[in-house]
């Protein structure tokens, strides 16, 4: 039997974490959340779930984890400005205690849920907002106590861990309402419920929309056989964001607003986890945007 912690389990990526690995009866999973963004509705049976800070995390999980998918952070890039307070403390302090965990109860592996942001603009893009520069922050931090575990802190215990980079992900569970909601689900709504289709200018910012299904299979995987850094789990195709509004049918009105990096940067050469673990995606955003449509045809 293998105890796995998924904190942000009732959030998107994680509830479709704790999906994959529920259907395993050797797997005991436990989610540790505090619902600053994940909601009831994303549990799924088989999981226990427990309300909770990650920087509690030594009081709310007496249980030693072989493995810990960490996600439990503040997620969202363009309202990061506004939050800078609570992106601090989930996710800095939040992931400082996870790891002080992992090392004190000699957890099997640490597994982060990274930003693919830090590769933008030339690397520069990991500076652009508070969010993206916490999960940059943590990505060295995490880098770093691998190594220092490896020379003189604690001999008796090699930091295993490894690193997952997301991609705009999407697919079911999408929240597309309130402060942090995501484009997809957003436009979902608008297509059901009418209206224009808004576009940051200038819209040709694009992104590698990625099946949150594949991000989830990849991190499990990435568990099973990972080391270290580098797992990038990106759709190779992107899409500008008028294109994803023309897909859906528009009308598209511009506005201003946080438009974010122009692109994801160069992912051309990060294949690890494609060449190590055969890992690829299934599902292209045009084509569940088309199901989507043909499911819920226009009258
Ligand atoms: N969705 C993406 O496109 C994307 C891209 C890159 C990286 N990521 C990373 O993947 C992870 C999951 O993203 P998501 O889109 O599912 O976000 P989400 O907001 O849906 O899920 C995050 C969950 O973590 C919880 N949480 C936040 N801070 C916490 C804390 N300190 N302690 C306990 N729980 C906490 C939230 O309540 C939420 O349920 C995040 O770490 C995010 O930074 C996501």
């Amino acid at each position: 039997m293998k105890t796995i912690l998924v904190t942000g389990g009732a959030g998107h990526v994680g509830s479709h974490i704790i999906e994959q690995l529920v259907k395993n009866p050797n797997n005991k999973v436990i989610s540790l959340d505090n619902y600053f963004n994940g909601r009831i509705e994303n549990h799924i049976t088989g999981a226990e779930y427990r309300e909770g800070h990650t920087k509690d995390i030594d009081k709310l999980i007496p249980e030693t984890p072989d493995i810990i998918f960490h996600l439990g952070e503040y997620a969202r890039i363009a309202p990061s400005f506004d939050d800078i307070e609570q992106v601090f403390d989930m996710n800095t302090v939040g992931t400082f205690a996870v790891i002080e965990f992992c090392k004190k109860r000699k957890v099997g592996k640490l597994v982060y849920a990274a930003s693919s942001t830090k590769f933008a603009t030339n690397g520069q893009e990991r500076f652009a907002n508070p969010y993206s520069f916490t999960k940059a922050n943590n990505v060295d931090l995490i880098n770093s106590y691998g190594e220092w575990c490896k020379k003189n802190s604690n001999p008796d215990f090699e930091f295993n861990y490894a690193i997952c980079y997301f991609y705009n992900a999407f697919g079911p569970r999408e929240k597309g309402d309130g402060k942090y909601g995501t484009l997809i689900a957003k436009y979902q709504d608008i297509y059901l419920n009418g209206g224009n289709f808004t576009v940051n200018k200038p819209g040709t910012q694009k992104r590698n929309f990625t099946y949150v299904g594949d991000l989830a299979r990849g991190m499990i995987l990435t568990a099973e056989k990972g080391h270290g850094n580098g797992y990038t789990l990106n759709n190779k195709k992107a899409y500008s964001i008028i294109e994803i509004a023309e897909s859906f049918g528009g009308p598209i009105e511009y506005k201003d607003g946080y438009p974010g990096r122009q692109d994801s940067g160069d992912t051309s050469t990060q294949d690890k986890a494609r060449t190590e673990l055969g890992w690829e995606t299934t599902v292209d955003i045009l084509d569940y945007i088309k199901d989507f449509i043909a499911k819920h045809p226009r009258k």
